[in-house]
């Protein structure tokens, strides 16, 4: 017999089946608990509940350790592509040469948009959010792509992922391109992934557009440590909305709504603007003991996580990547200088070593995006682009195996 924890209760005791995992701590299997003695459990954050099985993405918090299929962020980030991750997240295995040319195939096939969506465009306001437009049009797919909607059919759930992955993209480049005012840019299926989202967003149809390769590889970086991140609440969302056999189109939609909140992927831009609120490395020990101060408000944003309770892996590839950016486009953003020197005086501050607040990926993330050229509101939008892969990938798995329903009874 395997591991059991034992429950006492006033009138009894009851066992449960320890489960132990491929990594990470052991889990009791309370299934059985309310059939066994009538009461429930409370946990509402998830604090110290699995939700579900999955054997997509493994963090550990206290060591500041985030691996995908049981390979490290940091390694993937220097080694990978995000289509590599992509495959790896959906298959469970780094494609072969082969496997990633058939892969960026048949993503690429997929990057257009069914021309009847540009009119649907044409329904919102120039200054709605992109994420609104992006929540409306994705949630819109599901009008539009009927012929690979049947769930419990693993090729159509291939097809509505590789669409999704594929048209993403696309969609988060016409919301650009629409709040501006210029004309949508059709794909070009000669580019990477990450190139053809460049020139969609930022290249117009008077003249070429040449994909700085130190820009998109920075782009591409940040895709990738955006790509998963275990069951947070947009994942959650999406796994809930699909536990009731919704489509898939739909069921991303939901997610994009649950991540545009603040407490989620609204962070970077908070970092940013309290970095240009600072302004000048003088006025930093201001804002640390406005941090400090129980009385004011203020948080250090861009510091802390939930989980995390170390340096977050992905801030690491943050803050090296914003050099190369810096360089290549000749930036000279004082922005930067007081991120720098911030996190250091943070990190040698009492309060926060004991409160163990490191930074987080939002710290840098917000700097690189805008010397890219991205405006604060496209931020979050590119954080959905880039978690659409996580999103497929735990919806699948889900659906793959029946007993992970979110809540059967619907
Ligand atoms: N600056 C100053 N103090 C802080 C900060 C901060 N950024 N974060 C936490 N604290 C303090 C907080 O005041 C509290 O102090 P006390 O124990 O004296 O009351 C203590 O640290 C614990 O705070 P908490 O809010 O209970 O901790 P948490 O782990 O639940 O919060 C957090 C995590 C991310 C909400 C929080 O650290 C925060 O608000 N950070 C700033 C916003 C931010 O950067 N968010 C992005 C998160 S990463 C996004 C992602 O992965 O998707």
């Amino acid at each position: 017999m395997g591991k059991t924890a034992t429950l006492g209760t006033e009138s009894s005791n009851h066992q449960f089946p320890v489960v132990t995992g491929s990594v990470g701590p052991d889990v009791i299997d309370i299934r059985k608990l309310y059939a066994e003695t009538g009461m429930f459990t409370y946990d509402p954050g998830f604090t110290s509940t699995a939700s579900c099985e999955s054997a997509l993405t493994y963090i550990d918090g206290d060591e500041g350790v985030l691996l995908h299929r049981g390979y490290p962020i940091g390694q993937l980030a220097e080694q990978s592509s995000f289509m590599e991750v992509s495959y790896l997240l959906l298959n469970g295995e780094l494609p072969s040469k082969d496997e990633l040319a058939q892969f960026e195939t048949t993503i690429t096939r997929h990057t257009m948009l069914h021309e009847q969506l540009a009119t649907f465009y044409r329904g919102f306001r120039r200054d709605g959010h992109p994420m609104a437009i992006m929540c409306g049009v994705v949630g819109a797919l599901s009008a539009f792509y009927h012929d690979s909607t049947d769930i419990s059919d693993p090729l159509h759930r291939k097809i509505s992922s590789h669409r999704l992955i594929a048209k993403m993209p696309t969609i988060a480049a016409m919301a650009y391109k629409y709040s501006v005012g210029q004309p949508f840019v059709y794909p070009d299926n000669s580019l990477s992934y990450t190139g053809n989202f460049l020139r969609m967003t930022f290249g117009v149809p008077a003249e070429p557009y040449v994909v700085n390769p130190v820009v998109e590889k920075a782009l591409d970086r940040i895709f990738i440590l955006h790509a998963d991140h275990e069951q947070n609440a947009s994942t959650s969302t999406v796994r809930l909305a699909g536990s009731s056999g919704a489509n898939p189109f739909a069921c991303i939609a939901a997610g994009i709504a649950c991540l545009w909140g603040p407490a989620h992927g609204g962070a970077n831009e908070a970092a940013l603007n309290m970095l240009h609120e600072i302004g000048t490395p003088d006025r930093i020990p201001h804002f640390i003991e406005r941090a400090k101060d129980k009385n004011d408000p203020f948080r250090l944003m861009g510091f802390g996580h939930r989980v995390y309770k170390n340096y977050d892996p992905r801030a690491t590839v943050m803050q090296q990547t914003v050099r190369e950016v810096f360089d290549a486009l000749k930036v000279n953003d004082p922005v930067f200088e007081v991120a720098l020197q911030l996190e250091e005086m943070a990190l040698n501050d009492p309060y926060f070593i004991e409160k163990k607040l490191f930074p987080n990926v939002d710290f840098y993330s917000g700097v690189i995006l805008s010397a890219i050229g991205f405006p604060t509101t496209m931020f979050t939008v590119l954080f959905a682009l880039a978690r659409t892969v996580g999103w497929v990938a735990q919806w699948n798995e889900m659906i793959s195996d029946p007993g992970q329903i979110g809540r059967a009874h619907v």
